[in-house]
């Protein structure tokens, strides 16, 4: 077969440019969602009184072939066709003969390929927001046995105050809570229907737009044909969120890299999602965790990439829009797999609560909680922050921690502090303080905990 534009020309294309345009290594993945949408619109031929009711199952049965064919395919295609869509026509002759140009009534590449995009990437979705919710929770089941597991929780990488393993881990949960929410968000406006507006303004065929979004299960069709052909703000947004979401697993892949070290020694990966080294035989290293430290930038660079693309554009389809795909694939693959290489590293992990909590050993990380108590005995936090940071000082001189003072030492500083001051030094207890709505206390976790299982709920 040749072009699908072939009339009008009499020369030939030049080689370089025919593969400089091509893009069906590329969009091969949309063929299950151009076999959809082609499939909805010849029923909408149907209706419109283009198509007979045998020819369009004529046209639905050689298209289920075809996707047939493709599923079973091991092979890429390399027949020549510029796209996926001409691909798919082709074929699509070879089995129906002449019936196969009437399909295209009323339809244009430029309304297919946003529709066949958005199908894809609604799909995507779909299994992603699977993903991460297996995630969330691998993070609140693990939280549910570490509400009593201590660690110091740091500011500037410095020992701050105690928190609970729970709690740290749970501030991935939201963090991956607000993700899915994007996701969802994004997905409103990803699910609308652009096919229908041709090749930029409509089609004078009477084909019912709201039917066809019925039939491929969008909430509504694009308003504006000029529009629908030619934004792909929704592969922006999707990129966006991505973004975020690597962002997120960045942080958390950071953690398992530190955590992992000797020095932390709060963690040990599992030897399935660890490396060695070939020179140095003890080495065993992070590498899952950093490629998807790494590959943030992969995301961010699709999310500016798609932008570009987009900046300066004249209504309606151009070209550039091609480019869109490289962007949209390279993200949902990225994130996917980023998010599923998260979870069998977590689920690799062996936790040592005696060394987090050996961490918490004169580290001062319950300093505050001394300037607290004074405060109770109704010093202004100013003067007890001053007190206590003569108390640091004079243990750092001296070495000796902060909960391991007497009495008798802690009140050379102030006579306000009393007995019960050596109490609300203990790390267990400095958690257990924390009881705000959100805090780090045993309670207040178990609280978020409820949140966090109700969230998984949908
Ligand atoms: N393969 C193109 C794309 O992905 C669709 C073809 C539309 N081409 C055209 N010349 N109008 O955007």
């Amino acid at each position: 077969m040749g072009k699908l534009w072939g009339g009008r020309f009499t020369g030939t294309t030049d080689k370089e440019v025919e593969a400089f345009t091509a893009s069906l290594s590329l969009d091969y993945r949309l063929w299950a969602a151009d076999l959809e949408g082609s499939a909805a619109h010849a029923r909408a031929l149907e209706k419109a009184g283009v198509l007979s009711a045998d020819e369009r199952q004529q046209i639905v049965a050689a298209l289920e072939t075809i996707g047939r064919d493709l599923s079973e395919a091991t092979v890429p295609v390399s027949s020549g066709a510029e796209d996926i869509h001409s691909e798919i026509e082709q074929r699509l002759s070879t089995l129906v003969g002449g019936l196969s140009g009437k399909l295209h009534t009323g339809r244009s590449r430029n309304d297919q390929v946003a529709t066949a995009t958005r199908l894809y990437l609604r799909e995507e979705l779909e299994a992603l927001d699977g993903e991460l919710k297996s995630v969330q929770a691998w993070l609140a089941e693990t939280a549910a046995k570490h509400l009593h597991t201590l660690l110091p929780g740091l500011t500037h990488l410095q020992h701050a105050q105690p928190v609970s393993l729970a709690h740290h881990l749970l501030a991935y949960f939201w963090m991956l809570q607000r993700d899915r929410e994007r996701f969802a968000d994004a997905r409103k406006r990803v699910n609308r229907l652009p096919l229908g507006s041709a090749a930029l303004a409509g089609t004078s065929y009477p084909i019912d737009r709201a039917t066809v979004a019925k039939d491929l299960g969008f909430d509504g069709v694009c308003e504006n044909s000029l529009d629908a052909v030619s934004d792909r703000d929704f592969v922006v947004e999707f990129l966006s969120a991505g973004s975020l979401v690597l962002v997120h697993l960045s942080r958390l892949a950071e953690e398992i890299i530190m955590w992992s070290t000797p020095e932390f020694g709060f963690i040990t990966l599992s030897d399935a999602v660890t490396t060695g080294s070939s020179i140095m035989p003890q080495k065993k290293n992070p590498d899952v965790a950093e490629l998807i430290r790494g590959r943030v930038g992969r995301l961010t660079g699709s999310l500016v990439g798609s932008l570009t693309m987009l900046k300066g554009l004249p209504l309606a389809y151009n070209r550039d829009l091609q480019e869109d795909k490289v962007h949209l694939f390279q993200g949902v693959d990225t994130v996917r797999s980023c998010v599923r290489l998260a979870e069998i590293c977590l689920r690799g992990i062996t936790f040592h609560p005696e060394k987090m909590r050996q961490a918490l050993n004169g580290d001062f990380s319950n300093a505050t909680d001394l300037a607290d108590y004074l405060v109770r005995k109704n010093l202004p936090f100013r003067e007890a922050h001053e007190v206590v940071g003569k108390v640091v000082r004079e243990c750092l001189d001296t070495g000796v921690a902060l909960e391991s003072l007497t009495v008798e030492k802690l009140r050379t500083f102030s006579c306000l502090i009393g007995d019960d001051a050596i109490q609300c030094l203990q790390p267990e207890n400095v958690v257990a303080a924390r009881t705000t709505e959100g805090g780090t206390s045993p309670a207040a976790v178990a609280v978020q905990l409820e949140k966090a299982r109700k969230a998984l709920e949908c």
